[in-house]
């Protein structure tokens, strides 16, 4: 199977994706792809440390094009989904399924129906269980609601990408329970562990599911 990764960041989830494909986890599996819309995203450097082509796709410069008001980044966007969606599509060969680990842009129907069109799965990792804490910096969320006596636990989950933020089909989820006194770094520590796990076993899951329909 082929694999292309969109991150923003770290790259500590595209490492762990790195370290699974040819084990048992992940056979036959390769990353053809990383794409990052963050230039200095250290998770490129992953990539290229592992020998894989990467793409820096950079939506400033798209926006250049446009004017500065509401219906000109409309059409930035519009223009840099469409424009992400071909780029994917011109890989040869195209991955089977396109994950979002550490990816923070907002894919609309710009992007995504190209690719379901091409018959492509699109996954993400979002640090939150399925309805809680949609959208950016979940974990600080998570952490000060606990304070708040609100809930006792968040999670991870890794799940099917749909134009609602965060809230296709959980794959797979794992609660992560909180604990009294601990610092945000500290919860952080030890959810993105749990994520490391969780972005290969959802990943597995939908390339069984993929082998399945074959
Ligand atoms: C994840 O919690 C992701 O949602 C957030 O950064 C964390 C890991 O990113 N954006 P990375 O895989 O280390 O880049």
């Amino acid at each position: 199977f082929k694999l292309t990764v969109l991150i923003s960041g770290n790259g500590s989830n595209l490492q762990a994706l790195i370290d699974a494909c040819d084990s048992s986890a992940l056979p036959n599996t390769s990353i053809t792809h990383v794409i990052s819309n963050r230039k200095a995203a250290f998770g490129l450097e992953r990539a290229k440390k592992a020998s894989i082509p990467t793409t820096y796709h950079n939506l400033v410069a798209y926006k250049k094009r446009h004017p500065d008001t509401p219906s000109g980044t409309q059409a930035a966007r519009t223009e840099y989904d469409s424009d992400l969606a071909k780029l994917i599509l011109d890989l040869d060969p195209r991955p089977d399924v396109i994950v979002c680990a550490g990816w923070m842009h907002i894919l609309t129907p710009d992007f995504l129906n190209p690719i379901a069109g091409a018959g492509i799965r699109v996954i993400n990792l979002h640090p939150a269980l399925p309805g809680e804490f949609a959208g950016a910096g979940a974990i600080e969320r998570a952490w000060e609601a606990f304070r708040k006596g609100e809930i006792k636990r968040t999670g991870v989950m890794i799940h099917e990408v749909i134009a609602e933020v965060d809230a296709g089909e959980a794959i797979v989820t794992e609660e992560v329970l909180m604990r009294e006194g601990e610092t945000l770094e500290d919860l952080e520590t030890r959810i993105h562990g749990v994520e490391h796990g969780l972005i290969v076993e959802g990943t597995r899951r939908t390339l069984e599911a993929i082998k399945s329909k074959r």
